[in-house]
């Protein structure tokens, strides 16, 4: 690759060439002129496009801002909102802030990974759900706290937390929401 050549396309890996959403990273790398300072909003925008950061679409980027691969790398493992793996249909997320820790949170991710067959940060093999772990949410007087697809449970216990796994991977809507309430407490429920 001339490394003075950063046109569009110019030394994009096969695969990534070929996939339409690629167009919509080479237009964010256009719109910003290629300026090594746009590097956080282009990966934002790649991120958002492909739901992740592979080290292909990184290296990419890496050559067409001109800067080290090193650096890209840094800055997406740096800021939490970025992910280098794909992510699951479904995510699960538990709590290991001090709060949520002293209530046994270790032991629901113990659970959860024993009973689904993936380790925290990552996924299951037929993609189904994704667990992960954070560091306090805010809401510590309901500890231990895990967040199923965006929806904060409340006071879980290794049991309850799997219970709400299951009925999550496998129904919708309705019957998650009992599950829930007989369950759980959800955030901000009086107990
Ligand atoms: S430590 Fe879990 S919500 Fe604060």
């Amino acid at each position: 690759m001339n490394p003075t050549d950063n046109s569009p396309g110019k030394g994009t890996p096969d695969g990534l060439a070929a996939d339409p959403r690629f167009k919509v990273v080479e237009r964010t790398l256009k719109q910003y002129q290629y300026r090594a300072d746009a590097l956080l909003e282009v990966l934002h925008v790649a991120q958002e496009t492909f739901g992740c950061l592979s080290d292909e679409l990184m290296n990419h980027v890496a050559r067409q801002l001109r800067v080290p691969p090193s650096r890209v790398y840094g800055v997406a493992t740096f800021y939490h909102f970025f992910t280098l793996e794909a992510r699951g249909e479904h995510s699960c997320v538990v709590c290991t802030g001090t709060a949520c820790y002293v209530k046994r949170s270790a032991e629901i991710v113990a659970r959860l990974e024993n009973e689904f067959g993936v380790k925290a940060g990552k996924t299951t093999a037929d993609g189904k759900l994704t667990l992960s772990t954070v560091r306090c949410l805010g809401s510590c007087g309901l500890a231990p706290i895990v967040v199923l697809d965006g929806e904060t449970m409340g006071r879980c216990t290794p049991d309850s937390a799997a219970t709400a796994v299951r009925v999550m991977l496998t129904e919708k809507g309705p019957a998650r929401e009992e599950a829930a309430r007989t369950g759980h407490r959800r955030k901000g429920e009086e107990p």
